[in-house]
């Protein structure tokens, strides 16, 4: 074992699905080990993956901590390294390193309601919640999840959200009205305040663009929520992930070692620069 603590794990690219494509499409990857085992992480947790001679970049680890075998990662086409993950193809060999960051106190809501909120690849960093709670069903008391895109195309994980149905009340929705969709039409927001969720014994986890954020956490509130039954999980553009190198500060926090998890309770007290 190195001591190095920037010194990545290799891994190898097992799966890869085209969740959405277009402008701003989204890649899942699954990655196992090339030797030995992978960490273990919690929910909420991230990992620095690397594409040698490309860059490096901190995403959310989007599988449960229930699975061992690989880990999954969303990724976003909007700039070079993520641009070099879509050129991936399976086999080919990545850096890994992590965990890194807090993570959703999800033992804290065993006999709660949980509402989940998410928006676009927002989904990624909220789906190890919501299917850990899942995996472990009687645990919870409802579980919802409000899901939603600009249109049906950019829906990611759809399978997988039909899939919840049984186990979750799931709202889907898209921006505008489009031939052949029958359900929410609307920004996510909008749909949180039609169906306006119970507040009583309840824990609201939200992610997704800022403006969605904003407007989901006013609505939430606007319904009854209060600040510490809110939580959310932001992206301070890092470099280090280990509380070194400071590119993540925001107030007193270096959001890679105090973060990226907050209630709106601690975070609506930090400086807006998240
Ligand atoms: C804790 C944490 C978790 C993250 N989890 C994920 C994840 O699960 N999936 C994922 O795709 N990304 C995630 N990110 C963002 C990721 O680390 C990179 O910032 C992102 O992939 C862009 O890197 P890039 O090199 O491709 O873009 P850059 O070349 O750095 O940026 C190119 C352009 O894209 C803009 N941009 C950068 N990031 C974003 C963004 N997230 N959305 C929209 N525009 C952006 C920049 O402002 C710039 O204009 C996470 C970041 C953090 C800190
Ligand atoms: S990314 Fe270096 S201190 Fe947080």
């Amino acid at each position: 074992m190195s001591d190095n603590i920037y010194l990545p794990q290799l891994a190898r690219v097992a799966y890869i699905k085209e969740e959405v494509v277009g402008e701003r499409s989204i890649k899942t990857f699954r990655v196992e080990a090339v030797d030995g085992k992978l960490f273990d992480h919690e929910c909420g947790q991230c990992a620095m993956l690397s594409i040698f001679g490309r860059g490096e970049s901190m995403i959310s680890i989007a599988s449960s901590p229930l699975i061992k075998e690989y880990k999954q990662f969303s990724i976003m086409r909007v700039g070079k390294v993520s641009s070099a993950f879509h050129e991936l193809e399976v086999g080919d060999v990545i850096g890994i390193r992590g965990p890194y960051g807090n993570n959703f106190p999800v033992d804290d809501w065993r006999g709660k309601n949980l509402v989940f909120i998410g928006g676009g690849c927002g989904l990624a960093p909220i789906w190890p919640v919501i299917t850990t709670a899942v995996a472990q069903r009687n645990d919870f008391k409802n579980i919802t999840v409000f899901y939603g895109g600009r249109s049906p195309r950019d829906i990611m994980y759809r399978t997988e959200l039909e899939k919840l149905r049984g186990s979750a009340d799931v709202h889907l929705s898209v921006d505008k009205a489009e031939e052949g969709w029958d359900a929410f039409c609307g920004f996510v927001p909008a749909n949180v305040m039609d169906k306006a969720p119970n507040p009583g014994n309840a824990i609201a986890i939200t992610c997704g663009p800022p403006i969605m954020i904003k407007f989901v956490i006013q609505n939430l509130r606007e319904i009854g929520f209060k600040d510490e039954q809110i939580y959310t999980t932001i992206e301070n553009k890092m470099k280090c992930g280990l509380g070194k190198c400071g590119r993540c500060n925001v107030g007193k926090d270096y959001v890679c070692v105090k973060g990226p998890v907050y209630s709106w309770a601690e975070l609506k007290d930090l400086p807006a620069e998240y």
